[in-house]
């Protein structure tokens, strides 16, 4: 599913129909794009619907942000300013934060491509090359893996 987004607003609802779609027992995000792109200000929108409400940061610095929430614990990793030997130390564990009853989003993930799930469900972000306030989504997963959250995302994206 591919879809435009026109403003920050635009992004913040599509952000609702996303976090509306969260299955109970959690998921294992990852995000591309650009730098500057809107991984960052989705996954903000959604921890706030989410009732974060701890300041949602980017976790370039720290590599790994864990927030409380009442449905599950929310864990927010960005490798792209890891080092090679940081890397490796970090992505060994990454499948352990793909165990269902959490929501893990990881920023970069290309950088740790062999040890994503295969069962993940991905999110590229790009900018419009004519609008830079115009931002495309597009929400990918194999076709076997999370048919509840696509089923309920189909129907809250046609309501937006
Ligand atoms: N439609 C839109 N959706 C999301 N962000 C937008 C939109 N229009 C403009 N922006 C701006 O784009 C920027 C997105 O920054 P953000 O930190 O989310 O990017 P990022 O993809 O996380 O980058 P990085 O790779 O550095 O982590 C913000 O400054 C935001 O205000
Ligand atoms: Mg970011």
């Amino acid at each position: 599913m591919r879809i435009k987004t026109c403003s920050l607003e635009d992004t913040k609802k599509l952000a609702k129909a996303f976090y509306l779609s969260i299955p109970d027992d959690g998921l294992f995000v990852t995000l591309t794009g650009d730098i500057g792109a809107g991984k960052t200000q989705f996954i903000r929108y959604v921890l706030e619907f989410l009732k974060v409400d701890k300041k949602v940061t980017s976790p370039s610095f720290v590599i790994l942000n864990e927030y409380k929430t009442p449905k599950f614990p929310v864990y927010h990793f960005d490798l792209y300013r890891l080092e090679e030997k940081g890397l490796k130390s970090i992505v060994s564990e990454l499948r352990e934060y793909s165990k269902t009853g959490y929501l893990t989003f990881i920023e970069w993930a290309e950088f740790a491509y062999d040890e994503i799930p295969a069962d993940s469900l991905r999110i590229y972000v790009e900018y419009d090359e004519n609008n830079l306030d115009i931002r495309w989504f597009e929400f990918l997963s194999d076709e076997k893996s999370n048919r509840n959250f696509f089923e309920k995302f189909e129907k809250e994206v046609k309501n937006l």
